[in-house]
């Protein structure tokens, strides 16, 4: 997208001239689905699909927003209300979540603003849109107002928002790759004790392949709070004879022995897949600085399966997408990424291999499915910025 198209609309939109352009990337998750609030680990990068926001200082205190992407009208509320949106204003709460957490820390964001913005990240594609927006919120505040919060801590907010403003449970993920990304690399991050690490993704002659199923209307939310809420009665139950604080701290070992406790089959098997994933990851992550592409691959195509049996999150459009890919020829693995149930999967596929590989899939989803996939080239790119 050109930011001297951004620059326009946002004139014509509050008939003024704005002031700075900001992008805010979503993400792709390589391995490690449903282990973030499981205290595990994930390995995601951000991606060139993101969400572009034009912003503009305003003297009173009222905060202004316009999205480009909907038919809609300007939503308007004061920068000092910190009330849940409901209805057709909900999406302001991305916004109004990470304005009401800075703000208890700073009291120098005093004035409001007009906020023009824009994604080339389609919503619900399971890619991160809501997180891109949040940390895109986020960024611009620590600019505009010269905040001292670090990155991380917008990430943290982030989450908090969604948690308290929107009402999803997620863990730190989504809101952690968008704003701390790098160029050409992954994030291997303990979401337990926040540590993290950049590997470069180098995959020689492969590349990543984004499937977006396209699907509408999903009931993802209260599935995903289902799932949290179930991780954790089962940690609950291991807690009685294990000295843990979340279940990525388990081997799959230790985990076999005291799964007896968990007695409800829900649960055991919620919990078998966070802590088989997390291991997945950890074993991926030490794959990629072996160069071991293929057995990457093989974790990848073992993550998909544990989400479809175990944690049951994929779904016909997601299983359709990851069987698809992985008969298809020079495909090293694929699974669902993100929350599931709709969304995206990815497929690590050799770049000469890569426009029969959307064609083959793209056809066995079309014909089985009814409408199309999208395949998009992961391109991975910085964290939230100004551009
Ligand atoms: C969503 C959530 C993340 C994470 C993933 C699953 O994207 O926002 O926190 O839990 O699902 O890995």
């Amino acid at each position: 997208m050109n930011k001297d198209e951004l620059l326009k609309e946002y004139v014509e939109t509050f008939g003024e001239k704005g002031q700075d352009v900001f992008f805010s990337p979503g993400r792709i998750n390589v391995i490690g689905e449903h282990t973030d609030y499981n205290g595990g680990h994930v390995f995601p990068a951000a991606i060139s699909l993101g969400v572009y926001g034009v912003y503009g200082p305003r003297d009173d205190k009222k905060v202004r927003l316009f999205s480009g992407n909907v038919n809609g009208n300007i939503v308007e509320f004061d920068i000092d209300d910190t009330t849940v949106e409901k209805g057709e204003r909900f999406w302001a709460n991305y916004f109004k979540g990470m304005i009401t957490y800075l703000r208890e820390k700073y009291d120098n964001i005093d004035h409001g603003f007009n906020l023009y913005i824009k994604a080339n990240l389609p919503s619900g594609s399971g890619l991160s849109s809501s997180a891109a927006i949040e940390m895109l919120m986020g960024i611009i505040l620590k600019d505009e107002f010269k905040l001292d919060v670090d990155r991380v801590n917008l990430a943290k907010m982030g989450q908090r928002t969604e948690n308290e403003f929107v009402g999803l449970n997620s863990g730190i993920m989504d809101q952690f790759a968008c704003i701390m990304g790098k160029k050409d690399s992954a994030i291997f991050l303990d979401c337990n004790t926040l540590e993290y690490e950049y590997l470069p993704l180098e995959l020689g002659n492969y590349e990543i392949i984004i499937m977006a199923t396209n699907k509408p209307h999903t009931l993802a939310d209260s599935a995903y709070n289902d799932r949290v809420r179930e991780c954790h009665d089962a940690l609950t139950k291991l807690q009685e004879k294990l000295d843990i604080k979340a279940l990525g701290e388990l081997d799959n070992d230790t985990f076999d022995e005291y799964s007896y406790l968990i007695n409800d089959k829900t649960e055991l098997k919620r919990a078998r897949h966070a802590v088989s994933e997390n291991q997945r990851a950890i074993r991926a992550t030490k794959a990629m600085k072996d160069g071991d592409l293929e057995k990457i691959g093989r974790l990848i195509n073992a993550s998909h399966i544990s989400l479809h049996y175990d944690y049951e999150v994929t779904g016909k459009e997601l299983d359709t997408l990851a069987e698809a890919s992985w008969k298809q020829d020079g495909v090293l693995g694929a699974r669902m990424i993100g929350g599931g149930f709709g969304g995206s999967a990815i497929a690590i596929v050799k770049k000469d291999k890569a426009e029969e590989f959307k064609k083959n899939v793209g056809k066995t989803y079309r014909d089985k499915i009814g409408y199309d996939a999208s395949f998009y080239d992961a391109e991975i790119v910085d964290g939230s910025k100004m551009i």
